[in-house]
């Protein structure tokens, strides 16, 4: 691969040892997948926060890191593995607690803002059309390509690091403008009205599509927590990172000539297959991806002098959470009897000890991870479907 003067003194160790192993990293990735140079990022989304995930070997890497490596682009957190603040209220274990702080303080030291949320466009790191980024996590990695025109590729918590500490990302993949091209039409006859509806949308693209980049014909206008939903799920399902919604990504001229249909049928039959709980439910998961204010205010609408009967668990990114507490609106959801949670979600956090409860989820997302990951049994639905869920304990 060809290195600048500047890159081959990173790779020398001229500006540390952190700097100079997230140079190998780069490079050796460049040379697997046949990069010829680096391209230049200013952002960066970082995953592997969760200590439940990383374990004792991960906090390690990530403290000897933090030694001197700084980072070079504006780079921001997914969620972690708890609420920083509030994980106590959570049930969280203090010996956990004790990693996961130190975890993100390494992050931290290193200059990368402690967002700890899945959805960085809300926050502050938002690439605009046509800029080359560096960001890992599935749901941010789709939105930034398909709703926002930026170029990344899904990345890794290490190969996003690297991004981060050199200001560079291997130029290959969707990078180049030879692999975001639509591949195939996806022509939706369904009526899409909720973030359910359009997480099983992405299940039927991810699986019937699969890794080809999808060219969506809708006439529905999604919301920004719609677009959220689809993103999330298309690329858990196996779907591209990549997708074009006609009239809102701007698409190459070439139309594909494979087609596929989506039938209210279609989803009806992804949200069964997500769906296997009891109808008694335990949980109430929301905000997967991270919930914008906007999804916070209509939720504390919808809870209005209701009660919930049933665990209720709101997640966002801390700093929308402060804006929503300003608006009274987290005032509004916790009156309830729900939790608003920031910094993680139930997907990181550990849930081990909830083996074979039922939880009830507007994501497929989090439907997925839920029943994969957890160990748990599920319920998809709407939002509405999952606040009454929670107001009555039981599924619809
Ligand atoms: Fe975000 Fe967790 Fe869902 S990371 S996309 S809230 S599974």
């Amino acid at each position: 691969m060809r290195l600048t003067d500047e890159e081959r003194s990173l790779l020398d160790g001229a500006a540390g040892q952190a700097a100079k192993k997230a140079m190998q990293i780069l490079v050796a990735l460049g040379d697997i997948y046949g990069a010829e140079d680096l391209v230049p990022v200013r952002s960066v989304q970082v995953s592997g926060v969760s200590f439940h995930n990383l374990g004792e070997a991960g906090l390690e890497w990530l403290e000897s890191m933090a030694v001197d490596g700084r980072v070079r682009a504006v780079t921001t957190l997914n969620p972690a593995g708890m609420d920083l603040e509030e994980w106590r209220a959570q049930g969280i274990d203090p010996g956990f607690a004790e990693r996961q702080l130190r975890l993100v303080a390494a992050y931290t030291r290193m200059g990368i803002a402690p967002t700890c949320t899945c959805t960085p466009y809300l926050v502050g790191n938002l690439p605009g059309p046509g800029e080359h980024v560096a960001w890992a996590e599935s749901s941010a990695v789709a939105y930034a390509n398909s709703v926002l025109g930026a170029r990344t590729n899904r990345e890794g918590g290490p190969s996003a690091l690297a991004a981060a500490l050199t200001g560079r990302t291997p130029r290959y993949g969707l990078h180049l403008d030879a692999h975001r091209v639509p591949e195939v039409e996806v022509v939706i006859e369904a009526e899409l009205a909720s973030t359910a509806a359009w997480g099983a949308l992405g299940r039927v693209i991810g699986k019937r599509a699969g890794t080809r980049v999808a060219l969506l014909r809708t006439r529905a206008r999604p919301s920004v927590a719609e677009l959220k939903s689809l993103g999330a799920s298309v690329v858990t399902f196996g779907g591209s990172p990549l997708f074009f919604l006609e009239g809102l990504t701007p698409a190459p001229g070439t139309r594909p000539t494979d087609s596929i249909v989506v039938q209210a049928t279609d989803l009806e039959g992804a949200i069964a297959e997500l769906s296997d709980g009891k109808d008694e439910i335990d949980l109430v998961a929301l905000g997967c991806p991270h919930a914008s204010l906007e999804e916070l205010a209509e939720l504390a609408r919808m809870l209005d002098g209701r009660t919930v009967e049933k665990e209720t668990w709101v997640c966002t990114a801390r700093p929308t959470k402060l804006a929503a507490e300003k608006l009274g609106i987290v005032a509004a959801i916790e009156r309830s009897g729900a939790r608003v949670m920031a910094d993680t979600c139930f997907a990181v956090t550990p849930l081990e000890s909830r083996r074979g409860a039922t939880i009830a989820t507007d994501s497929a997302k989090g439907a997925y991870y839920a029943s994969g990951h957890n160990k748990l049994r599920v319920h998809l639905g709407t939002v509405q479907d999952c606040v009454n869920a929670a107001v009555t304990g039981r599924w619809r």
